[in-house]
């Protein structure tokens, strides 16, 4: 599988970013993509929120905008897929350039700005796969945003959970993109505890059957102080809702950085963003208690790294950047990687390995 697709690498490194993206989303499309047809060992199966996931290893939001794509994605060997962000209505996004490959630190920085085609042909997409037949080869998440121009930001979540909702294996309230001017501020403490309280109500209006419904996961930021965290965990401990995403992106530039791009406004993911987001998985488990399932994100490029994440609290782990850099073999590596680790300390399941170094 990776010999075809090295190939394809050096020839997308050549486009602009945004060009290369559209390319391989094209091609995945077309049913070009690659295949991992190797099973994956039982030791890297777990189960969250009552979802059965082959492996930890997850496709993270920005990748698959428009969920067209999951089902191929799944296929290259991930555990599971979230799809995002989609908001309620079609947006350009921010102007181009804005998407910046730094190759010097194995970064990206993206100000894309939410851009897509909107909610009717996402939830058309996500429904047609669920009515298709076709088991699915691992979970799907929709990662849910707000436009631009939206002054009551948490309508915008309850629109996209009501129309979502029954199509989705978990639903994600991104409240972290940097590049949604004041969407951050949603992480206050009494805005939050207001849009988690109405988040599940529009859960349960979408999805009567309380056993029928999809997780509701809240991704958070990895700039956040001391004092955001706190609040975060008091309100996510108070609201009922399932777990939370740590971290998305950084408005950070760790001083480790040398790419001649470093300095252009946006979101990091990559290779700088690992200590951070390592970090704050293990702060997070901590002042939740180990109670709220945690999906691990920023900057994995290796078993090592998902291992570490998962070692310090996270339950599921998930990568984009590196995919840019390594290509898709790098999902066989890493679940590989993984899967011997945690062998070799004795776990025979990932869920057994899930905050090891909190004590
Ligand atoms: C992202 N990310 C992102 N996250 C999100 O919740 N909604 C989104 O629309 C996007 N869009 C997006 C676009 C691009 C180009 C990138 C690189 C990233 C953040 C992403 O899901 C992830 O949390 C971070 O990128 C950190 O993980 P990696 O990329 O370092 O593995």
């Amino acid at each position: 599988m990776t010999d075809l697709h090295s190939l394809f690498l050096p020839a997308l490194r050549l486009l602009s970013p945004e060009a290369a993206h559209k390319a391989t989303i094209r091609a995945l499309a077309l049913g070009l993509g690659p295949r991992d047809r190797v099973p994956d060992d039982p030791v890297l199966a777990t189960t969250v929120w009552g979802l059965d996931f082959r492996n930890p290893v997850g496709l993270s939001a920005g990748f698959d905008k428009g969920g067209e794509v999951p089902d191929a994605m799944l296929a290259a060997g991930f555990g599971f897929v979230e799809a995002g962000t989609v908001t309620p209505l079609p947006q350009p996004g921010n102007p181009k350039p804005r998407l910046f490959r730094l190759t010097d630190d194995d970064a990206v920085i993206n100000r894309l700005g939410f851009n897509g085609d909107g909610l009717a042909p996402y939830v058309e997409r996500a429904a047609r796969r669920r009515t298709g037949g076709r088991r699915a080869l691992g979970p799907f998440g929709a990662n849910l945003g707000k436009n631009k121009d939206t002054k009551d930001g948490a309508a915008d979540y309850e629109i996209c959970i009501e129309a979502v909702a029954p199509y989705a294996d978990y639903l994600v309230i991104n409240i972290s993109s940097p590049n949604t001017p004041g969407l951050r501020s949603m992480q206050g403490r009494e805005i939050l505890s207001d849009l988690l309280e109405r988040a599940i109500k529009a859960r349960a209006r979408a999805v009567p059957d309380a056993n029928a419904r999809p997780p509701l996961i809240v991704k958070i930021a990895s700039d956040l102080e001391a004092t955001e965290r706190a609040d975060i965990a008091a309100v996510v401990l108070a609201s009922g809702v399932d777990g939370m995403t740590v971290a998305n992106t950084t408005v950070t530039r760790p001083d480790s950085m040398t790419d001649p791009q470093k300095d252009e406004p946006g979101g990091l993911s990559g290779a700088p963003l690992f200590p951070l987001s390592l970090e704050m998985i293990g702060d997070m488990y901590r002042r939740t208690e180990g109670r709220i399932p945690i999906i691990g994100s920023g900057g994995v490029a290796s078993g090592a790294q998902a291992y570490a994440m998962i070692r310090a609290g996270a339950s599921l782990v998930q990568l984009y950047t590196a995919l840019v850099f390594q290509g898709p073999g790098l999902i066989p590596r890493i679940k590989r990687d993984l899967a011997a680790r945690l062998k070799a300390d004795g776990f025979a399941r990932v869920a057994d390995a899930v905050g090891a170094d909190q004590g």
